[in-house]
């Protein structure tokens, strides 16, 4: 199968899924929705083909999400991986994509869903948190789980060394669901 990304930001687990040897599909694109973001040099420098587009330049959602999906036809994309992409997916892309758009977010969802998952956790003092792995649907981080991990959450874990023991877990997680996804599709 060939595959997009879509990322906003800096793109680790972009490149964690690009340093996956045996995926069982092609990542042909990274679509990105902020010009500046550090993701795009990365898909650069792996030689990925990039499409960066300003949904500030397009009149609407539904107008911005058809450029994007005339891309992906373009690119005979037949999946889509969301990591780090912070934007609400909307009925255009859904409707072609169902069941075709997954997403990673740091926290054991339905626990901690939205914006700096990892701060919310951290905030609520919990013992441990994780990362989810879920289809997309018209909801925040609501649809419906593919594979979760646990990450314990230490009494003297700084934010960042929580962010950091929650990355290495996505890390390896993405590409792993991703593989097992798609291993019998075309
Ligand atoms: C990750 O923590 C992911 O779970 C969340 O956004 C972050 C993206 O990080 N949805 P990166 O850009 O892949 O480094």
């Amino acid at each position: 199968a060939r595959a997009a990304v879509f990322a906003s930001g800096t793109g680790s687990n972009f490149q964690a899924i690009m340093e996956t040897d045996d995926l069982s599909c092609d990542v042909v694109l990274l679509v990105c929705d902020q010009s500046g973001a550090a993701v795009i040099e990365k898909a650069e420098k792996l030689g990925v083909p990039t499409f960066v587009c300003d949904p500030k330049e397009h009149g609407s959602r539904i107008d911005y999400e058809r450029v994007l999906l005339e891309k992906l036809y373009e690119s005979d994309v037949s999946w889509v991986f969301l990591a780090g992409y912070m934007r609400i997916v909307g009925p255009t892309l859904l409707g072609e994509f169902s069941a075709r758009i997954i997403n990673i977010h740091p926290s054991l969802l339905p626990d901690f869903p939205g914006l700096d998952a990892i701060g919310q956790a951290y905030e609520a003092g919990v013992d441990s948190t994780g990362v989810t792995v879920h289809y997309i649907d018209d909801g925040i981080d609501t649809g419906p789980i593919i594979a979760q991990e646990e990450v314990p959450v230490y009494p003297d874990d700084t934010k960042e060394q929580l962010t950091e023991r929650i990355q290495q877990v996505e890390h390896t997680l993405y590409p792993q669901v991703i593989r097992q996804l798609l291993e019998y599709e075309e």
